[in-house]
Parts: structure tokens; sequence; C-alpha cells
């Protein structure tokens, strides 16, 4: 496995594999690897020659007052996965050499990224958007895996795909969660014990929400409210519960699948994310 750390060295070994035929697919990380991220880069190899995966903790998809600083960081361990895993290549950017110190060029999806996360976290998918399509031209991937548990920046990403003609394929990997339910994410390393046994209530709310609709209630404040109250009373600080169309993210009511149920929760200063889909 190659861990390379300059744009120049990476574009050299995809042209080099590109020439051999190899198809390339790059899973883009913030590192601080889990499981999660790991059943993306296996989704990879089954359908690539060459799997790459990006590390990078992108600044500009962070608002002023968020965890850019104390994101949690461990490139060895992160480079050790990578090579159990079978990974060819870790792209671990300098921070510096993403972006020049005059960088002004932004790739802005300007519908899906409205609403949901987008709306509590202004200029964030700009950012994503922005560092994926660079991290897709430095890497000249031809596919490309991104997680559901991030199901909006999943949907942003393919917009940004179809509207700019990116030549690179997407899959999309399901949501996993640790056995108890806790969605796996790599800011759960913040959750205090308590914090992260109340914060089952997301997935226990979520799962009662579903239920309930699969017993036919298609009213969506109901069914948004069976999670809201689960989080309050465990603790939560609700940022958004929504039911969004899962196509176009606009709120459905009455509820018509396929449909996607989403929410922000902040347990203590970790802000959570979490969905499910109705269909
Ligand atoms: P990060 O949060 O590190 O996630 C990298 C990828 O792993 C994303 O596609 C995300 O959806 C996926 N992922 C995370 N937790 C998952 C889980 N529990 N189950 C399945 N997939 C999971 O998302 C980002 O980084 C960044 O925004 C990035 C796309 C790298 C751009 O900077």
């Amino acid at each position: 496995m190659q861990t390379l750390r300059d744009i120049d060295s990476v574009s050299r070994l995809s042209q080099l594999w590109r020439a051999r035929n190899l198809r390339l697919a790059l899973v883009p990380t913030m590192g601080f690897l889990h499981e999660g991220h790991l059943s993306l880069i296996r989704l990879a190899r089954q359908h690539a020659d060459r799997v790459m995966v990006s590390i990078f903790v992108n600044p500009t998809q962070f608002g002023p007052n968020e965890d850019l600083a104390s994101y949690p960081r461990d490139f060895a361990r992160d480079e050790q996965l990578c090579r159990q895993e079978g990974v060819d290549a870790v792209f671990y950017p300098e921070p510096a050499g993403m972006y020049a110190a005059d960088h002004s060029t932004w790739v802005d999806e300007e519908s899906l990224s409205g609403g949901l996360c987008g709306a509590s976290r202004p200029g964030h998918f700009r950012g994503v958007c922005t560092v994926v399509l660079k991290l897709f031209n430095i890497s000249g991937c031809q596919l490309a895996v991104f997680g559901r548990k991030d199901a909006q920046q999943a949907l942003v990403i393919q917009r940004m795909v179809r509207d700019l003609n990116v030549p690179v394929r997407l899959l999309l990997a399901p949501l996993l969660r640790e056995a108890d339910g806790l969605a796996l994410s790599s800011r759960n390393k913040y959750l205090s014990l308590a914090e992260r046994q109340n914060a089952l209530s997301i997935y226990q709310g979520l799962q009662e929400a579903e239920a309930e609709y699969k017993s036919g209630c298609r009213d969506a404040a109901r069914l948004c409210e069976i999670p809201r109250r689960r989080i309050s009373q465990a603790g939560g600080r609700i940022d958004y519960i929504e039911l969004v169309s899962q196509d176009s993210l606009q709120a459905l009511d009455p509820v018509k699948a396929p449909a996607l149920l989403a929410l922000a929760a902040y347990f203590g200063k970790t802000r959570l994310i979490d969905n499910i889909f109705l269909d």
C-alpha cells in the first residue's frame, strides 16, 4: 500500500493505473476510520481493480463554530486499517496542499443543499462538493463510494455529478450501526458513556416511527413527533427532524414512499445525524 501526500504523485499513480486499464474506486473520508468506512472500502473492492482512500479533514465544510480543530484524528491507526483492508493507496494531503491561499472557486449545489443539515450548517455542502470534485479530479477515479449515513450528502453529490457531467460512477453503501443501534460515526468518540447510552434513543425513536409508518400512519408531524419525544426525554437537543422525499428532499405530508426520515440531534456538545428510509 502506498501513502501519498502530494497531489502530483496521486495523479501519476492514477495515470499509470489508467494506462493499464485498471479501474480505480475512490473512498473519500475525513479519517478516524470505523467499520462504516471499512464497509465502503469493501464495496469499492468489489467493483474496482484499485482502491484509493482519501483522508482529509476538509476545513471548508466546517462552520466557524464547529469542531474542525477537535475533529478526531489518528492517521497511524487509519493507515493500518487501510492496509488490513487491502487498500492500494491512501491519499493523505497536507492541508496547505489542497487549497491555494487565494482559492476562489466553489461548487455550490443550490437545491438539495438548502434544507436539513444545510439549513443548520450554512456553507457545509459547498465545502463538501468542492472538496469532493477536487478529490475526483486529483485521483482520476472512475468510481467513488459514499455512505447513506450522510443521506443528504450522497444526494447532493449525485446531483453535482449529474449536473456537471462528472465522469465518475457513484456507489452508495448502506448505513452501518453498532450492535445496539447507534449509527457508526467518527464523532461518537466525543460522547461520554452516559451520552452514548442516551443517544440510543435516536435509533429507537426512528424504529418506532418506522413501525408506526408500517402500521399505516402517513401523518408526517405524528411520525416526526415519535423520535422527537424519545430523544428529548433522553436529554438530547433536536436540531431537526424531517420527513422528506428521498429524491427531492422536499417535505412530505402526507408521507408517500420513497421517503426519508432524517434528523440531527445534540447529546452534550456532540451533533449526531441519523436517518431511516421508509419505502
Ligand atoms: P466522513 O464523515 O469521514 O465519511 C466518509 C464516508 O463514510 C461518507 O460517504 C459517509 O457517508 C460514510 N459513512 C460514515 N459513517 C457511516 C456509517 N455508519 N455507515 C455507512 N457509511 C458511513 O462524509 C465525509 O467524511 C466528508 O463529508 C467527505 C465526503 C469525505 C468530504 O470531506
